[in-house]
């Protein structure tokens, strides 16, 4: 690859019947990405999506709506617009089947075709499908049903025009055989193969007459018909490069297209109809047509009558458009199908996100603020060599192998990679004690290379991640005192782990990623933040908790309040997750005398906890210390900062001690 080479990525055309939903936003975000992604790297990329407007699903929808076609299409078009807009997607081109240009470039190639006797007239009787506005035959239909979409099919007679479709059928297959990466993933490919090479391919009927349907193109060889929607649709991959491309080289610069992405249901319109259309139309083929899985939610299929239709709108008012991003290409191998849920939603931005680069950001901004006034500091001696070598041979690697998961179309593999960085550096940060590091004057220079390393590491992480969180990786840069305009390629050597970074002042923000405390409206139980248990035995004893806050959530001492507390079951004891949780920062909170911040770890993940034991301790006491925390307990604020979980500690009114244990026990250890 030539980084200037253009890049040309399109997404399904949508069609205009109903509202977008979680499938339309899934195609289009991942297209963003990879066009963000080689944008970035320089490459001259258009990205195409639209609506497909013609057809008799649309004419029923607005007969429905009882609205005519064109009104029913220009309502519902700003519903994609706009949803595009607050996912972020970068297209550079929206096109609309029922645009003028759109339509003559359909006529031409029909009438090319008609010309060249690749389309002919004849009477055909089958199985037609009003759904999904397709014939079957006979062998297909098992009782009296499309095999497709399971709904009533009819059986029809009528004279139409046909594609010979057909008499491509081995230069097709060995078209496939011969590009490993026309079709993937591989098992669509093989499933496609398997079809031409055990079927035998039929011509195509793209007329429908107008008395049975007149939304559509006319063909231009005759005023009786209009053409077959797919027929209009595909050739929208190229039409619209005739006349969207405003401003930049037009024509067939970007042909063919880089990449077809489309969901699996619509994979044989593509491979097979499309492919032979454009070796009719004498034009090269796509080189790749990526057919993606199909989510189903909670488990069941996605239906309007089931009532489960995720709207992506909703996502994005309740949990960002970046973290709603990552969650689509995280969650599932692209290819492969996926389940959605409010709580895997929940977890992925909990698990990867509050308490993953959120945290890291914050963590070492922090610690730069406090130890170095704001500003990155030069990097010192090597604190904890072989991780510091571990982590910068993975940011080195990075680079090639991110690229390599780009080509692949595999971004959940880029995201566990850009997530291992994530991790290592969390586990030097655990393990270098930057915090003790700070308290120790003769141990500057090596504080200083903790916060540098990750500080670099940071920086990459956005760079990293601006394709799939544009506006995070902006505000990760922003707050590290970094601006970098990623409406330009990237300098070459932007990557480089080496980049000048030392001196530059830091402007620590708002949290990245909130923690998500509650369950959403509408959403199912949360498996990572259950409601709060039932205290084992609950005596506040964190008396200046914020007085809104109805319960306390971190509390120090946990004594029982009555001499003789209600029993509880096993059951119920069991709700409560208690585990090992290691201190790694302790500090008072402004104006309270009781009020403890610990930043403690649980092995894999970090947490913040207010706690009401500074009576009895020094916050530098307790750090290093390895306590007992209620790890399921609903987060709360306490003076307006959040408590992620309670600390057990012995004692009533007064805290006499905290749960500790005698042998060392791991961070993150169950307790029961
Ligand atoms: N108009 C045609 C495409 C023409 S392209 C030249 C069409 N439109 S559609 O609106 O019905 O579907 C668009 C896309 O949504 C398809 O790629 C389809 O796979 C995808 N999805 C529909 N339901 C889906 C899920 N439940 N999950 C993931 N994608 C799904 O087909």
């Amino acid at each position: 690859m030539n980084t200037h080479d253009p890049f040309y990525i399109t997404t399904p055309i949508y069609y205009v019947n109903d509202v977008p939903h979680i499938g339309h936003a899934y195609t289009t975000v991942a297209a963003d990405v990879l066009a963000r992604y080689w944008r970035l790297r320089g490459r001259d990329v258009f990205f195409l999506t639209g609506l497909d407007e013609h057809g008799q699903k649309v004419q029923q929808a607005a007969a429905k709506a009882g609205v005519d076609p064109q009104a029913h299409c220009d309502r519902l078009a700003p519903q994609f617009t706009d949803l595009w807009q607050r996912l972020n997607i970068s297209h550079s081109a929206f096109i609309r089947t029922t645009n003028k240009p759109h339509q003559a470039v359909v006529q031409r190639y029909l009438q090319q075709l008609y010309d060249k006797q690749l389309i002919y007239k004849a009477e055909y009787t089958g199985w037609y499908c009003t759904y999904d506005e397709r014939f079957w035959t006979e062998k297909d239909v098992v009782g009296g049903l499309c095999p497709d979409c399971k709904r009533p099919i009819e059986q029809l007679s009528e004279h139409n025009y046909f594609f010979k479709m057909g008499q491509y059928q081995e230069r097709l297959q060995r078209h496939i055989l011969d590009h490993p990466d026309f079709i993937r993933p591989e098992s669509r490919r093989n499933e496609v193969l398997g079809f031409l090479q055990t079927q035998k391919l039929g011509d195509l009927s793209i007329s429908r007459p107008t008395s049975r349907l007149s939304w559509g193109i006319e063909l231009p060889f005759d005023q009786n018909y209009v053409t077959y929607v797919w027929f209009d649709a595909l050739v929208n991959y190229i039409s619209a490069l005739e006349y969207l491309p405003q401003g930049r080289p037009a024509g067939l610069r970007y042909w063919p297209a880089d990449v077809h992405l489309v969901g699996k249901d619509i994979l044989t319109t593509h491979a097979v109809y499309w492919s032979t259309m454009l070796m009719a139309l004498e034009q090269p083929l796509p080189k790749t047509i990526f057919a993606h899985g199909w989510w189903t939610v909670d488990g069941e299929k996605m239906s309007k009558s089931r009532g489960n239709v995720v709207d992506p709108n909703k996502m994005v008012d309740q949990f960002g458009t970046d973290a709603f991003r990552y969650f689509l290409l995280r969650e599932v191998p692209f290819g492969q199908d996926g389940d959605f849920s409010h709580s895997a939603l929940i977890t992925t931005v909990n698990a990867k996100l509050a308490n993953g680069i959120g945290n890291l950001l914050s963590r070492t901004l922090t610690m730069i603020e406090r130890s170095c006034a704001g500003v990155i500091p030069e990097r010192g001696p090597a604190v904890l060599p072989e991780l510091e070598q571990r982590i910068e041979a993975l940011a080195q690697h990075l680079p090639g192998s991110i690229e390599a998961g780009f080509n692949a179309l595999q971004f959940r593999d880029v995201l566990l990679m850009i997530e291992e960085l994530n991790g290592y550096c969390d586990e030097y940060i655990d393990k270098s004690a930057p915090w003790k590091l700070a308290k120790q004057p003769e141990a500057q220079t090596q504080l200083h290379t903790v916060l540098n390393i990750s500080a670099r590491a940071l920086r990459l992480l956005a760079l990293m991640l601006y394709p799939f969180m544009p506006s995070a990786a902006a505000e990760m840069l922003r707050q590290l005192g970094l601006s970098i305009d990623f409406s330009r390629p990237l300098a070459a050597d932007a990557g480089r782990w080496d980049a000048p970074l030392a001196g530059r002042t830091i402007q620590k923000g708002a949290a990245l990623f909130p923690r998500i405390e509650s369950k959403p409206q509408g959403a199912k139980p949360v498996s990572d933040t259950p409601a709060s248990p039932q205290p084992v035995a609950a005596a506040p004893t964190a008396a200046p908790a914020a007085p809104q806050s109805p319960a306390p959530a971190a509390v120090a001492a946990a004594a029982p309040v009555t001499s003789q507390p209600a029993q509880i079951t096993i059951d119920e004891f069991m709700k409560i997750q208690l585990k090992a949780a290691k201190v790694l920062a302790a500090e008072r909170m402004p104006k309270s005398e009781k009020l403890l911040k610990l930043q403690v770890s649980l092995g894999a993940e970090q947490r913040q906890i207010v706690a009401g034991i500074g009576k009895k301790y020094e916050p530098d006491a307790l750090i290093g210390k390895t306590i007992v925390i209620v790890a399921n307990l609903k987060p709360a604020k306490l003076m307006g900062i959040e408590s992620q979980g309670m600390v057990l500690a012995a004692g009533d009114s007064e805290v006499r001690g905290l749960a500790t244990f005698v042998e060392d026990v791991e961070p993150g250890t169950k307790v029961k």
